[in-house]
């Protein structure tokens, strides 16, 4: 079940376009903000809402790499394999966080680390680049890359 609050913010989205369908990508985000990742329930219930097949939203939900829908662990880190992140060190930093336990396209063990990789962040004056949990970190070093894994909660 999506849940009472998420349903509320998703019908608010709806409002506000002309046709339900234009707040799909709003009522992915919403389902995610709620439940971390779109189960296949949830992205059923929301297409009901948006008056949308299934197959159409997850069109839309799989087009779109921020929007999860497998599990994702209680953190994200989204490392940027574009060519100019790649030709800056990017390898390094992907090599010292499986050094670390996390492998690509994976989430640790412990649930606490989820690593995928992205394209292009928009940041490639300050490549290499990463988002953790949506925030963008740039110029980035192997041991910065370690500190920021250590950070985290
Ligand atoms: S190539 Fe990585 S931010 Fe642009």
């Amino acid at each position: 079940m999506l849940g009472e609050s998420a349903r509320l913010e998703i019908e608010k989205a709806i409002d506000e376009y002309p046709n339900p369908q234009g707040a799909a990508i709003d009522a992915l985000r919403i389902v995610q903000r709620h439940h971390r990742w779109v189960s296949d329930e949830h992205l059923a219930e929301t297409a009901e809402m948006l008056g949308m097949s299934v197959e159409q939203l997850d069109g839309i939900a799989t087009f779109y790499n921020r929007i999860y829908r497998r599990p994702v662990g209680r953190h994200v880190i989204e490392i940027c394999d574009s060519v100019v992140c790649w030709m800056l060190e990017q390898p390094r930093l992907v090599a010292e966080l499986e050094r670390r336990g996390l492998t690509l396209g994976e989430t640790s063990g412990d649930g606490r680390v989820t690593l995928l990789p992205t394209p292009c962040l928009g940041a490639c004056h300050r490549a290499p680049a990463l988002l953790v949990d949506g925030e963008l970190h740039d110029g980035l070093t192997v041991e910065r890359v370690a500190r920021l894994l250590e950070e985290l909660p």
